[in-house]
């Protein structure tokens, strides 16, 4: 519960929120190397649950870096290490033991071209929960039904399930991505510059689906537009030669930045 104490004194009584309840991602002193090349210099910040969280910044700053981290999609990349803590839930998953499947069925991924499967529309969003072991095949199509709609995407498609995902317009196959992506019931959704293969109108549907979805969990996206991070996104993270610069309020960020490398850049003298 948030209760605003607008201008009155502070009352024993108000139980404030928790921070630990509302943190999807803590992120504690985290740094990461490709090979000898450092690309992430000791990065603290907490991304909030039920919030859009843009990272923002020049190209080669590490914004896609940071998405990686936060479900090891680095693992696997010759020379690639990353130290320090992600802690999602009570989890640190940069510790041993982590089953990476479960990781990214948790903290889901969207990128910059949609990755659709060369399968039907269906068996598309039904993949994940098929791999996950789930046969009931009545769970199966609700589940599919529900990521559907919730990717807004179900009017367009009902009567277009047993055809091929590929068919699908880009702004379509993006959507389907994120349905893929939300029927596995993720707490998290990354997303790499989700819009920039993409026209206007399609962009603008993402961007509206996205201002839903922030009502189930943690939205976290990467733009190199900052018209879209100002439109969309709840916080804002400017990051500039892998350090973390800024990290607030999106409308603070944008007009009253405190950093003078923020200024430089969303005043778009730098970029
Ligand atoms: N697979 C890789 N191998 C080596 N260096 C990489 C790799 N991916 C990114 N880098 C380097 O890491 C830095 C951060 O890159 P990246 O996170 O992709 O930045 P951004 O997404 O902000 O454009 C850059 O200097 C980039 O050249
Ligand atoms: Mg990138």
């Amino acid at each position: 519960m948030r209760l605003s104490l607008s201008g009155q004194a502070p009352c024993l009584f108000i139980v404030p929120r928790t921070a630990e309840d509302d943190i999807a991602i803590r992120i504690s002193n985290l740094n990461f190397w490709y090979g000898e090349n450092k690309a992430l210099e000791d990065i603290n910040v907490e991304i909030p649950r039920k919030r859009i969280t843009a990272i923002i910044g020049p190209s080669g700053c590490g914004k896609s870096t940071m998405l990686f981290c936060m479900n090891r999609m680095f693992d696997g990349i010759a020379g690639a290490k990353a130290e320090g803590k992600i802690e999602i839930g009570s989890r640190n998953i940069l510790g041993k033991n982590i089953n990476l499947i479960d990781l990214r069925r948790k903290v889901g991924m969207i990128f910059q071209k949609p990755t659709v499967f060369p399968f039907s529309i269906r068996e598309n969003v039904t993949y994940g929960l098929k791999a996950a072991g789930i046969r009931d095949e009545d769970l199966l199509e609700r589940s599919m039904l529900a990521s559907l709609k919730k990717a807004a995407l179900h009017d367009e498609l009902k009567d277009r399930l047993d055809e091929p995902a590929e068919n699908l317009s880009g702004g379509q196959q993006q959507r389907l991505c994120i349905a893929r992506a939300i029927a596995m019931r993720p707490n998290v959704l990354l997303m790499d510059e989700p819009c920039s293969a993409l026209d206007p109108i399609a962009t603008m549907k993402i961007e509206d689906l996205m201002r839903g979805l922030r009502e189930e969990f943690a939205v976290v996206i990467v733009t190199h537009n900052m018209q879209q991070a100002a439109r969309v996104s709840d916080m804002t993270a400017f990051m500039w030669l892998g350090k973390l610069v800024e990290f607030g309020e999106t409308e603070r960020i944008f007009t009253n930045p405190s950093d003078p490398k923020t200024v430089s850049y969303v005043t778009g003298r730098v970029g």
